[in-house]
């Protein structure tokens, strides 16, 4: 297996890069200062100019098929996703031979149209970006091959990208002519919630993650699926419960919230079963459940638990601002905690864009290929690779 590691020309091609942008850093300061220091300068100064580069990504981590264009890190240009949900949805969740098949299936037609859409060819592209983990192994290597064919038969570079950083590099992203939206500012507070991961990472400088804690059971996404299911609601349980937690009264049970306090971890396995016994309890009491009741409280129970440790952490840790990112971001009720509150400039990605897309991973690919991270065609899919 090969990590991306920064390749020979990085430092030459980064030195370039700041040299001509000599209005920004004081020239002789740069010469004055300590390696460590002249590397951080030179990043800063790559991150501010903003390379230019078009990259074509490919996203195949679970049950989408996925791949976008995007320009100079933050301007989607084309965004496709073939979804396989409709299928998984019979096995009540993502079965992975069938997820490898699909991506076969799919792969050629996705990529083609995600060209199409963006009004280019495989020629006006700089630098080939595919989701190398975590996810399904069967799954990664079908994006990944197909993204090593094409930087072959190219001779373009190759990005591997972790999935979760490209959850986080999503809320960099705008549609083409939309308004630049200001990009998140360092430090940053980044609540990573998905289906397979909820950590809360302190982001310092681009592509720097000190993990603080993580889900020591469930991941928020895991525990939307779950209780879905014991309220017999159909796959994927999150948007489910949403819409039925609409016409709910949240308040009307008191599901437990694990503050898990002197730490920055989480656990949601306690509501997950709480709302297990509260639903055998009601089968034996009556005919039907109140669905709407218990998903809404369910849902306030997991909002108030992340949302709280999240603006906790953000203050403790002196952030700027906040980031929340990944599928559970498109809930309604966390989007709405975050954006009521005044404490702190939040940035949560477009709805599209929170649940798994290619998109993210062209804008983290973007920011790696500008630091010089390429990696080879031996590169291997990294099924458990960790952000941090
Ligand atoms: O990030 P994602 O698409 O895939 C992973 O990387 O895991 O996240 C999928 C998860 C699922 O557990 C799904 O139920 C949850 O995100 N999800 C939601 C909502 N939309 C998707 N959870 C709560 N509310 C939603 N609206
Ligand atoms: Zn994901």
């Amino acid at each position: 297996m090969s990590l991306p590691a920064p390749c020979a020309g990085t430092h030459a091609r980064a030195f370039l890069l700041f040299a001509r942008s000599n209005l920004r850093v004081d020239f002789l300061g740069f010469f004055a200062a300590k390696p460590s220091a002249r590397l951080a300068m030179t990043k800063k100064v790559i991150m501010t100019e903003l390379k230019p580069a078009r990259i074509l990504a490919i996203e195949t981590s679970c049950d989408e098929t996925a791949c976008a264009v995007l320009e100079n890190g933050r301007t989607l240009l084309s965004s496709v996703v073939a979804s396989q949900m409709e299928i998984h949805a019979r096995y009540g969740g993502v079965f992975p031979e069938v997820a490898s098949r699909q991506h076969v299936l799919s792969i050629i037609p996705v990529v083609q149209q995600a060209l199409a859409q963006a009004h280019l060819t495989l020629n006006d592209i700089d630098a080939i970006a595919v989701t190398q983990g975590p996810g399904l192994a069967g799954s990664l290597v079908v994006g990944m091959n197909m993204a090593k064919g094409i930087a072959l038969a190219l001779g373009k570079p190759l990005v591997g990208v972790n999935h979760l950083e490209g959850h986080i590099y999503s809320a960099w992203l705008h549609e083409a002519g939309d308004v630049i939206p200001p990009a998140p500012q360092f430090p940053l507070m980044a609540l990573l919630v998905s289906g397979g991961h909820t950590e809360l990472n302190l982001m310092t400088d681009h592509l720097t993650y000190q993990r603080l804690g993580a889900t020591l059971d469930d991941a928020a996404g895991e525990a939307f699926d779950k209780v879905a299911r014991l309220l017999e609601l159909p796959y994927p349980g999150g948007p489910s419960i949403q819409r039925e937690a609409e016409e709910g009264d949240s308040a009307r049970f008191n599901f437990p919230r694990a503050w898990l306090d002197g730490t920055w971890n989480f656990s949601f396995s306690g509501v997950k079963t709480s709302v297990l016994y509260e639903v055998q309890n009601l089968k034996k009491r009556s005919n039907g459940l109140p669905v709407h009741d218990l998903a809404a409280s369910f849902q306030k129970a997991v909002v108030d638990v992340l949302f709280k440790k999240t603006m906790n952490a953000a203050r403790e840790f002196g952030a700027k601002e906040i980031l929340v990112a990944g599928g559970v971001s498109a809930n309604r009720v966390l989007r709405q905690a975050f954006n009521n509150q005044t404490e702190f400039p939040v940035h949560i990605p477009p709805m599209s864009l929170c649940t798994d897309n290619a998109a993210m991973i062209a804008a983290a690919g973007y920011f790696r290929y500008a630091l010089g991270h390429e990696s080879t065609l031996e590169m291997d899919a990294m099924p458990n690779w960790a952000l941090s």
